[in-house]
């Protein structure tokens, strides 16, 4: 059995292709997406319509929710920029996301915590950038889920962390179309990869244990760059391009 795991998109069109034509090479048994699909000011619409067209399960991210959920006057430019443009048919597609999915006995998909999707499991923030947490920290957060593997998203750093006191192992397979941002919940904060690339995970089953892979692809991220510039976004620009947010704004 092999599971792709892909998060955090943000509508970045361009890194979804090379995504997708990586799998071609890797041929999984099954792909999941844990959510973030469209937001951000790049190609939402587009991106949209290629995910409504797959049968992957795919868990509702934070940015999802805002979109589906805040009224627009509310919103940040980030997901008002996807909100104005997305059909009715790629929003009745976005509303078919879930919260949390019990993919099989085996794994259990969320975008943040088991129970919140805008608080990071894989990182803990302290001053402005991010670190692994203690796995005392990550096993309150986990709370009552027992699944041999927790696949989540969110911080779009990749981690695979095995927690020694239950067996159970995370695994958060980094973004596919946003290498660093900043954010301001739950304060002002950056998250940086270091590298434009695209990422996403795979992982198989070998007997009764998971083995994992993070997959690391060039595509055209100075395309992506232009695109968030043209749009009056130049802290994406730079994180498109680098990998690094550079100075917090
Ligand atoms: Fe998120």
């Amino acid at each position: 059995m092999k599971v792709a795991v892909i998060s955090d998109i943000h509508g970045n069109l361009l890194a979804l292709e090379a995504v997708l034509e990586d799998l071609k090479d890797v041929s999984p048994d099954m792909i999941v997406n844990l959510g973030d699909c469209v937001s951000g000011p790049l190609w939402p619409e587009e991106t949209a319509t290629i995910l409504r067209e797959t049968d992957w399960p795919t868990v509702r991210g934070n940015h999802d929710r805002f979109l589906l959920e805040d009224p627009f006057e509310k919103m940040g430019p980030t997901d008002a920029f996807a909100a104005e443009r997305l059909s009715s048919d790629n929003l009745d597609w976005l509303r078919t996301t879930r919260a949390t999915i019990h993919l099989s006995g085996d794994i259990f998909l969320c975008h943040g915590t088991p129970d919140d999707d805008n608080r990071y499991l894989t990182e803990k923030v302290e001053g402005p950038k991010g670190h692994l947490p203690d796995e005392e920290a990550l096993l309150a957060d986990i709370g009552t889920e027992r699944s041999p593997v927790i696949c989540c998203g969110h911080t779009h750093i990749p981690r695979v962390i095995h927690l020694s006191a239950t067996g159970q192992t995370i695994l958060n397979p980094g973004s596919v179309g946003l290498p660093s941002y900043e954010d301001d919940h739950p304060h002002k904060h950056k998250m940086e990869v270091g590298s434009p690339h695209a990422r996403y995970a795979v992982m198989t089953k070998v007997g009764e244990d998971w083995n994992f892979q993070e997959r690391i692809l060039s595509y055209d991220w100075d395309a992506a760059s232009r695109e968030a510039d043209k749009n009056g976004r130049p802290g994406w620009a730079r994180a498109l391009k680098h990998g690094f947010y550079g100075p917090l704004s």
